[in-house]
């Protein structure tokens, strides 16, 4: 990489660039992140992965939770609500030679706030402070990060919960926090408060911040960069569809024209994804699983609507390599 490009760090990890691939429950799997990586992601954590689900089999990871030699620098995310049940899990990850071990304090999907895990965190900054304790105390030698939300109530606008979770988390020791500029409440509606991320970064001038929330393209992770001073930036939906999007922050960070895919590398792209999805989880599964992908990919095509129809069509394999002969030659 060009020299353009800073290099980040967290904690001792070494990351080629400060654009990282995000957490999405149900996309960011090995074979996903393999894609992003072989296209210039220097940075990548898996979904969310349930504490008491890890440590049911430990020594037969599930796929969520599966990765590779390539697959490094990796944060492997990890989500519950008792302290020792998440540093259990923490340990087994550290074990299984995850770079870092992320705690999701930001999930606002009804079913992890019902069980009071997830964004239900933010509701509760001791809980979160005791857990981020835990955790550390668990993986002493991997750098510990939290995934937060603005508050939890829409209507918080002291943020007084989030200052008490991010000051005890320093506190004990976390290295970096992402911090997502919703509240747990507002899910994904309205815009990501980046005045909050800028100052976010101002009372934590020397700690590692990373923004997250609404950077749907390579433009828009420069304007975070420039509008709030993070130190690095979460890619997630942007990153769905676009793989592509690392290179092309790389060229607009070393003032060249963005780069874009021709058809012909979309479909080689797809093709790749396809494969990789096929071969890890079987063909029926695969194939359902690349349905979500396709409908992403679609929006690059000229015609993404019959696209997406197509894709979502078919049946098996065959269908999935016939849509992709079709639309893409
Ligand atoms: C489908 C989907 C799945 C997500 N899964 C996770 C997850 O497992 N863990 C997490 O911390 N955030 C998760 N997120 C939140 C994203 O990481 C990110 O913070 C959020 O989408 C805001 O960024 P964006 O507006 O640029 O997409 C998910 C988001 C989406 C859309």
């Amino acid at each position: 990489m060009s020299d353009v490009l800073k290099t980040f760090r967290i904690g001792e990890v070494e990351i080629d660039f400060p654009v990282l691939l995000a957490p999405l429950a149900g996309y960011s799997d090995l074979p996903f992140r393999q894609v992003c990586r072989k296209l210039g992601a220097p940075f990548c954590a898996t979904e969310m992965m349930l504490d008491r689900c890890l440590l049911v089999k430990p020594r037969k990871p599930q796929y969520i939770s599966r990765t590779d030699d390539e697959d490094h620098p990796i944060a492997g995310q990890i989500v519950g609500n008792e302290p020792a049940t998440m540093a259990a899990a923490a340990e087994l990850m550290d074990r299984r030679g995850f770079d870092v071990i992320d705690l999701n304090f930001a999930c606002p999907v009804r079913k992890a706030l019902r069980r009071r895990r997830g964004g239900h965190i933010m509701s509760d900054p001791q809980l979160a402070i005791d857990i981020t304790r835990a955790v550390i105390t668990a993986a002493p030698n991997r750098p510990v990060t939290l995934k937060l939300r603005r508050a939890f109530y829409e209507s918080d606008d002291t943020h007084d919960a989030f200052w008490r979770i991010a000051e005890g988390a320093f506190d004990a020791g976390a290295a970096a926090i992402c911090v997502h500029g919703r509240s747990v409440e507002a899910r994904y509606s309205g815009p990501s408060d980046w005045d909050f991320l800028a100052s976010v970064k101002q009372r934590f001038a020397e700690k590692t911040i990373v923004g997250s929330g609404d950077v749907m393209n390579a433009p828009a992770a420069m304007d975070m960069f420039d509008q709030t001073g993070v130190d690095a930036v979460s890619v997630a939906r942007g990153g769905l569809g676009n793989p592509w999007f690392f290179r092309q922050w790389c060229d607009l960070r070393a003032g060249r024209d963005m780069y874009i895919p021709t058809l012909a590398e979309q479909k080689e792209v797809i093709l790749d994804h396809f494969r990789r999805t096929v071969e890890f989880y079987g063909e029926r599964r695969g194939v359902k699983n690349m349905r979500k992908f396709g409908i992403k990919y679609a929006s690059m095509h000229p015609t993404p609507k019959k696209l997406r129809m197509a894709f979502v069509a078919g049946k098996d394999a065959s269908d999935w390599l016939a849509v992709l002969d079709n639309f893409y030659s």
